[in-house]
């Protein structure tokens, strides 16, 4: 049976299919990604149905939100997740110091070392910028970038966000957190209501904790193929890397506290293939035995 992951439902404000497509690697030519390659799979997968995309200011240098901006300029039923505040880019730097000066960011060292600044004027100046790359005037869904457990503690950062909500400059706010300390954090902080975390079938830790607490959160997946390392071992256990892409998908979204996951996919012929097992549906033998693996 086909997966439900590629039947729109309710996500949030949206109605979009569950399954999101992550664009960390869009057009990063130094991964041997190009910017041609980049586009068609996201066309391709606009083409398919998906419609909810992870994006970030640092992904690919900023190339990612610009072939996102591109993607999407004419299409419909389409929402965009933006990150902001993770420093990995000489620009991004720079425009932090214009906001905090040096403290905070005492030792940082361009395009090498990934602090964070969630500096209340940064996350606005930089969503602006984020603005400017993808050609909008309005964020979908805008995510602080890892933000600490301590980050949510400031008052100033959470009335600038719910400002920008309310201003019409974005149309929700959120984080991307990796522990479960920043989740526990982050998913009771007035006014967010979305939220990724990782999960994948062989560890559910922080989806299981979110799971009292969410409320009006939207949770979303992340890393569910542990960013294609959990493949191998899957296919060595007998499944073709479709149908193991596809049984990783589908056990992440199973997750009574998932509503949604990403997967990052850069190459074409990836969309096409993990769709089309997708299409086909995940047997429970399948989930079961990628599941027992992975817990092994
Ligand atoms: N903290 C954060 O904010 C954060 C952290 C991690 C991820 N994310 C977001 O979540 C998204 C997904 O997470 P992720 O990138 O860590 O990992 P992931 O979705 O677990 O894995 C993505 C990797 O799997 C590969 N892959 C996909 N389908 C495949 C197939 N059929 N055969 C072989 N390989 C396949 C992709 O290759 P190709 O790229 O070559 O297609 C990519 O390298 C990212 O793109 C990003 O948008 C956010």
């Amino acid at each position: 049976m086909r997966s439900e992951l590629l039947t729109p439902t309710r996500l949030g404000d949206f109605e979009l299919a569950p399954l999101g497509m992550g664009t960390a690697k869009l057009g990063a030519f130094w991964q041997k990604r190009s910017i041609k390659e980049g586009e068609e799979a996201l066309n391709r997968a606009l083409d398919m149905g998906l419609g909810l995309i992870d994006t970030a200011d640092v992904y690919a240098r900023g190339i990612s939100e610009r072939i996102v901006g591109r993607a999407i300029k004419h299409r419909d039923n389409v929402a965009v997740m933006t990150k902001v505040g993770l420093l990995k880019t000489p620009r991004g730097i720079i425009s932090a110091r214009k906001h905090v000066g040096q403290v905070g960011l005492q030792g940082l060292k361009a395009a090498t070392t990934a602090s964070t600044c969630f500096a209340p004027g940064y996350v606005e100046s930089a969503a602006l910028d984020c603005m400017r790359r993808q050609g909008r005037d309005e964020l979908d869904i805008l995510l602080l970038h890892e933000p600490k457990a301590s980050d949510f503690e400031q008052t100033a950062l959470l009335e600038q966000l719910n400002s920008m909500q309310e201003r019409g400059m974005i149309k929700a706010w959120g984080a991307s957190v990796r522990s479960q300390e920043d989740a526990l954090a982050a998913v009771l902080a007035p006014g967010l209501s979305w939220l990724q975390v990782p999960v994948n079938l062989g560890n559910t830790t922080i989806a299981d904790n979110l799971l009292p607490l969410k409320k009006d959160v939207t949770l979303v997946g992340l890393a569910v193929l542990g960013d294609g390392s959990l493949l191998p071992r899957v296919t060595a256990g007998g499944l073709n890397r479709p149908k193991a892409v596809a049984a990783l998908v589908e056990g992440a979204y199973r997750h009574p506290a998932i509503d949604a996951v990403l997967l990052g996919m850069s190459r074409p012929a990836h969309v096409t293939e993990n769709l089309a097992a997708l299409e086909r549906g995940v047997s429970e033998a399948d989930l079961k035995s990628v599941q027992k693996l992975l817990e092994s």
